[in-house]
């Protein structure tokens, strides 16, 4: 073999080397291999098994189409079917050759050299093949040597491209489930999850369309829920009957499915297809379901490369078996959080309609007052009274109004001090004597308050915390309470070590914490929302190694 060749097949190494892009690199290769060669023309073919074809994957020359032969056909077909190289000195004197080729294309073959690309187990991958020497001559046994050496070399760079993608395929698999799983311990909404799930198994089974259909039992129908591609979001508004079409018999009996032509098996494709104007081709289903039940169908549409297959239907029944188990999670926290929130709706009315007892007591005995008072000037002054009282009543209503649909998440009701001093102080017992800290509470006032009796308690409870943080060898905690004009007035004050120096201008600043192992330094961020939710101001004062006093006023 002279140097030429030696050198041009270093160069096909070393490009199979460099590079996974296997389209890019094949390309590469048949342009050295014409030179190689001394050829005009070169093509590789590769194998489509499942259409029993050869195809042309790169031609090398001018005006050229892509080639399609049955197995078995032409000089190429035949020696894919045989494995065995073929050098055809003279084309039109060969029966395998087909001269239409050079018909359409106006080219004129002589002579043909064309060897097998034979993978590791022996599988003919494809052919090689070079047409017309240069000089006019046939190809010779030197030709034929070098041709062998490149057929391997593309055999190689096929095989690794397919471990390549199996590879890169294992890694997005793990990949996907991991982020899929993720998503799972936090999917508050399934719509995002599906959204997720779709766009993954698109990408990895190379999809062009994607689509996730749920079970509405009542109806006996799947609702299209997510779209991903093809028809997209128009696909939202479609229903399909279970036990028809391909993702409705999926949805009943749980058993995934590949189907090559959608639309000639199933009249819901086709209806499908003319509604929406996106053509199915290839189809993998698979249910979404969880504990044996099945809550709905993930559907992939159109394989880009060809058809589905054993590993995307595996994929797929990963995916549903994942997707239903997330689903299932939400749908559960749903109905939990909806409990709950029922559960504090009814605690709310009932506190409310408390509320509304004693200003509905007052306008009652107003009325009753007005409708026997002669006097116009005291009439009037019931009338403002109950005025007065409304006024507050629809104050109230708006507050229930604006809680329950969310604008606000403050709740104010009215309490007895007595009854929330009572209640602070046994929960801060608790929290406090095992610290050897004295609680003292100082009630200088009776009254009455209006405050969201939960979040203000629970912002004392941070104060109190904070306070035991900082006496970390015991101490006293002593809350007073006593009227200013028309607020209550609540102090906190500890004995212990004082605000560090550096904290002091941001203490209320949300993550600042110091001199503390696991602060988060949310705690006093919180307490002034509450405080100030409810019209106040919070304050401190602190002296190092003497203790802290936090003052805020709440309404009366
Ligand atoms: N009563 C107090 N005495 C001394 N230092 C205090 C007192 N209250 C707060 N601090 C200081 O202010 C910082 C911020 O308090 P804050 O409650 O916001 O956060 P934290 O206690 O660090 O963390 P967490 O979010 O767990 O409450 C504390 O880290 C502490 O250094
Ligand atoms: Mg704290």
């Amino acid at each position: 073999m002279g140097d030429r060749r030696r050198d041009a097949l270093l160069q096909i190494g070393l490009a199979i080397g460099s590079t996974v892009d296997i389209d890019a690199l094949l390309n590469v290769v048949m342009g050295h291999v014409t030179a190689l060669l001394s050829a005009e023309r070169s093509t590789l073919y590769l194998v489509d098994r499942r259409r029993g074809e050869i195809w042309s994957k790169v031609l090398q020359g001018d005006g050229l189409r892509e080639i399609r032969l049955p197995l078995g056909e032409g000089v190429a077909g035949d020696v894919v079917a045989t494995g065995e190289l073929a050098n055809i000195p003279d084309a039109y004197l060969d029966r395998r050759f087909h001269p239409e080729f050079d018909k359409q294309s106006g080219f004129r073959t002589r002579s043909i050299l064309c060897a097998p690309v034979t993978g590791k187990p022996g599988e003919v991958l494809g052919a090689v093949q070079v047409l017309n020497r240069s000089d006019g001559q046939p190809f010779d046994a030197d030709d034929e040597r070098a041709m062998m050496a490149v057929a391997a070399q593309i055999a190689v760079a096929l095989e690794n491209a397919r471990l390549f993608s199996a590879e890169r395929r294992k890694v997005k698999e793990l990949d996907l489930l991991y982020s899929v799983e993720r998503e799972l311990a936090q999917a508050g909404d399934a719509g995002q999850l599906l959204d997720v799930t779709l766009s993954r198994a698109t990408d990895l089974s190379n999809a062009e369309a994607g689509a996730a259909l749920l079970l509405d039992e009542e109806k006996s129908e799947l609702f299209f829920k997510n779209a991903l591609g093809g028809a997209g979001a128009a696909l939202l508004s479609a229903r399909v009957p279970i036990n028809a079409g391909i993702a409705g018999r999926v949805a009943v009996d749980g058993i995934p499915r590949i189907v090559h032509d959608a639309e000639r098996e199933s009249a819901v494709a086709r209806e499908l297809a003319q509604r929406f104007g996106y053509r199915s081709h290839s189809l993998c289903a698979a249910p979404i379901q969880s504990e044996g039940r099945i809550l709905g169908v993930l559907e992939l549409l159109n394989k880009r490369d060809g058809d589905f297959g054993d590993d995307d239907v595996k994929l797929l029944t990963m995916l549903g078996g994942q997707t239903g188990r997330a689903l299932r999670l939400a749908r559960d926290r749903a109905a939990r959080e909806r409990d709950e929130r029922l559960r504090l709706l009814g605690q709310t009315i009932a506190s409310v309609l408390h509320d509304l007892r004693s200003p509905l007591t007052v306008v009652q005995s107003y009325a009753e007052l007005m409708a026997d008072e002669p006097d116009k000037k005291q009439r009037l002054e019931y009338s403002e009274m109950v005025a007065r009282q409304v006024l507050g009543i629809n104050q109230m209503t708006r507050e229930v109004l604006a809680y329950l649909r969310g604008e606000s998440g403050f709740l104010p009701t009215q309490v007895h001090l007595d009854r929330f001093l009572g209640e602070l102080r046994e929960v801060l017992t608790r929290e406090l004597t095992p610290k050897k800290i004295d609680l003292r509470i100082e009630q200088r006032t009776q009254c009455k308050i209006r405050i969201d009796e939960g979040k203000v308690k629970r912002a004392v409870i941070n104060l109190a915390r904070n306070a035991a943080e900082a006496m970390p060898d015991g101490g006293t905690f002593t809350i007073s309470a006593w009227k200013d004009g028309e607020r209550l007035v609540l102090s906190f004050a500890d004995t212990g070590n004082g605000i560090p120096e550096a904290i002091r201008d941001k203490v209320f600043q949300p993550f600042v914490t110091e001199g503390k192992r696991d602060g988060t330094g949310l705690g006093l961020a919180i307490v002034k929302q509450v405080i100030e939710a409810h019209g106040g101001e919070i304050r401190f004062e602190s002296t190092p190694g003497k203790g802290t006093t936090f003052t805020f006023s709440l309404p009366a």
